[in-house]
């Protein structure tokens, strides 16, 4: 099968590829481009370990094909921390153990984020409504809410 020419911008780093167009950008972005922070979980958009940011809208990377990264501006948990700095949302995650066996972090770090970008103050019920994508089976969602409401306010600059 003939391969697709694909330019697009991976966490602000110009980036071509080839691939065949039925591969999902999942595929590309673990199987190609060796970015395998983002999940692989249930391949139908039901669990969120796959979650990446498209020009700056939350999507599951499962359900978009990899040709449609054209000319678009992906971020993945990989581009979160710089350098040696975490994120302070990864940095939260860590001070309220807010992760088990880790298989969802990566997509609700990103999905935390994408909130934060858009909200930098919501209620814990609106982290519960944005982070309902995003199945965690380890552990009960409490310890995520407070890390995402911590973070959130450290970024803000208000102490909780
Ligand atoms: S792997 Fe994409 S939503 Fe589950
Ligand atoms: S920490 Fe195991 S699935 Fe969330």
């Amino acid at each position: 099968m003939s391969k697709h020419h694909v330019s697009t911008t991976i966490n602000g780093e110009p980036t071509e590829f080839l691939c065949e167009p039925q591969l999902t950008l999942l595929d590309v972005l673990r199987d190609e481009l060796r970015l395998t922070g983002s999940k692989e979980g249930c391949s139908s958009g039901d669990c969120g370990a796959c979650s990446v940011t498209v020009d700056g809208r939350l999507v599951c990377s499962c359900l978009m094909l990899a040709v449609e990264a054209e000319g678009k501006s992906i971020e993945t948990v990989e581009g979160m921390a710089k350098g040696h700095d975490l994120h302070p949302l990864q940095q939260k995650f860590l001070e309220h153990a807010a992760l088990q066996c880790g298989f969802c972090t990566p997509g609700v770090l990103v999905a935390s984020k994408a909130l934060l970008d858009r909200n930098p103050d919501p209620t814990e019920t609106e982290v519960r409504y944005w982070l309902a994508g995003n199945l965690c089976r380890c552990t009960g969602y409490d310890k995520i809410v407070r890390a995402v409401m911590d973070a959130a306010a450290e970024m803000r600059g208000a102490s909780v």
